[in-house]
């Protein structure tokens, strides 16, 4: 495991069994365990708690989920005190893991295809969505939120972890109401630091409602903003980006097919198709403390590809455009019913690839209320190498920013697991690289501003890593301005491969 400028190499240089053993249940729930650096020794002024979520349950009385995102949340926390870290995980206790932990078996249809034991017949008609809060963990308040963007949140004690039930934010969401799984925490666009989320309604017309909470002191949790904005069409929204004015989707040029799932055939997200030949649209949703509250949101048509995720977006005052950086795939990368996805050909399916696109805001402007505007978007690449989760300096978010630190693949092209974390410069293009291959799968990458930083790059990077020869997850400080390793922590505790987490400094 080192640090250094990056080098190309052609071959994948990584063992599917190592990739593909951490695919596993977790067995145990730790309460507080210490644990020491194996190597290096913990930053003394890193104070606070990683927390992160994926799928921690993977098989059910032999029966495989048919994708990992169907897997039960487990939320794993590590808490950083003074050079010694503390470890704990949960699972969340859903409602459908708490049935399916009873009866030994699924119970529930996964959206991503996973089926209930006695095929077509035993699932037609089954239409209950299981809330598997698995995808992110924030703190709001006193509480945790362990997060699933179908459905409402559920709320967790932040120490213990404690699964206290659904919640619905003090009356906020009705039942089942979807609340985005990627929260935006701005530092302070408009005075007080912000979480700035969203939940979609999807149908033939489809209402996205954008919320803004405040994220610190006394009125943590208080909402501050509360709009709906209706579009046309089937919306597929899974994460977003924010500036000081504007909430940015991108909305995929998709169609959803509902038929197989109502059958029994397929799981939800399985009916989901490219519309080929079709471009996206991006909307621009004004927020109510920016500058064009009250607007109509902007449409303006995108390039093609598809968006899962997004680094950051910012206003770039020289040339009036709205800039925002994504992870682009040629297509959507669906598993389909007969494959296993332990199987995945990597070669066969869409690579992640960070791209830039420049909005024209002026021209978006200047366009009659709620038209879609064309050739209103330059797009440049940022990078070439197979990437997913990146995130900015969390003082930057929404703001123009100098660094990006991203999971990205040992190989400098191809589409193969993630196993380095990368720093980017969007200035210069300048890249550093630390690897964990060949034994070594990297998660998403958590920065983490050392207290009182001036410059954007001081700080750490947080990585949970899969292990392949100590079959467990280790937990990587890295220094981040250079990627040196500061330590590694080796967990006793095999975390299947996970989706977000985020850090609450203490
Ligand atoms: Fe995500």
């Amino acid at each position: 495991m080192t640090a250094a400028p990056s080098a190309p190499a052609a071959a994948p240089g990584y063992d599917r069994a190592d990739w593909a053993s951490a695919f596993r249940n977790v067995g145990v729930e730790l309460s507080g365990v210490s644990v020491a650096a194996a190597r290096g020794a913990i930053p003394a002024e890193l104070r606070g708690t990683l927390y992160r979520n994926g799928p921690g349950r993977l098989e059910r009385g032999g029966q495989w989920v048919h994708h990992p995102f169907d897997g039960d949340g487990m939320i794993t926390a590590l808490r950083f005190e003074v050079g010694s870290a503390e470890l704990r995980n949960r699972f969340v206790r859903t409602e459908g893991w708490q049935a399916e932990e009873q009866a030994g078996r699924f119970v529930y249809r996964g959206v991503f295809g996973t089926q209930k034991p006695g095929g077509p017949v035993a699932n037609a008609f089954d239409l209950r969505l299981k809330n598997i809060a698995n995808t992110h963990v924030v703190r709001l308040g006193d509480q945790l939120l362990a997060l699933w963007e179908a459905a409402e949140p559920h709320a967790l004690d932040p120490d213990t972890l404690e699964t206290r039930g659904l919640s619905r934010l003090d009356g906020l969401l009705k039942p089942g109401e979807a609340f985005s799984a990627h929260p935006r925490f701005e530092p302070g666009h408009h005075g007080e630091p912000r979480l700035v989320t969203f939940g979609v309604k999807a149908g033939p017309t489809s209402t996205v409602r954008l919320l803004e909470f405040a994220s610190e002191g006394p009125k943590a949790g208080k909402v501050l903003a509360d709009s709906r904005h209706s579009f046309k069409g089937f919306a597929f929204l899974h994460d977003f980006a924010i500036t000081p004015d504007w909430a940015v989707f991108l909305q995929n040029a998709v169609a959803f097919n509902p038929l197989p799932y109502v059958l029994g055939r397929k799981g939800a997200a399985q009916c989901l198709a490219s519309k080929l030949g079709e471009a996206g649209e991006f909307w621009l949703v004004p927020r109510e403390s920016g500058r064009y509250a009250g607007h109509k949101p902007l449409r303006i048509t995108a390039p093609e590809g598809f968006v899962f995720h997004h680094l950051n977006a910012y206003d770039d005052p020289a040339t009036a455009e709205l800039v925002v950086d994504s992870i682009v795939y040629d297509d959507f990368p669906s598993i389909g019913p007969g494959t296993d996805f332990r199987q995945v050909d990597f070669e066969a399916i869409p690579a992640g690839q960070l791209m830039r696109c420049r909005l024209d805001l002026a021209k978006a402007l200047a366009a009659p209320e709620g038209s879609l505007v064309p050739h209103a978007v330059a797009i440049e690449p940022l990078e070439q190498r197979t990437c997913e989760f990146a995130m900015v300096n969390p003082a930057r978010q929404g703001l123009e920013a100098r660094f990006a630190w991203l999971a990205v693949a040992e190989r400098e092209r191809g589409n193969d697991p993630l196993q380095a974390i990368e720093k980017l410069d969007l200035v210069s293009a300048e890249r550093r690289v630390w690897s964990a291959a060949p034994r070594g799968f990297v998660s998403e990458p958590v920065m983490v501003p050392r207290p009182g930083a001036a410059a954007e790059d001081d700080g750490w990077v947080l990585c949970l890593v899969w292990n392949g020869a100590r079959c467990a997850s280790d937990l990587v400080i890295l220094n981040a301005a250079d990627l040196s390793e500061q330590a590694v922590l080796e967990l006793p505790l095999a975390i299947p491969h996970g989706l977000h987490g985020s850090f609450v400094a203490a």
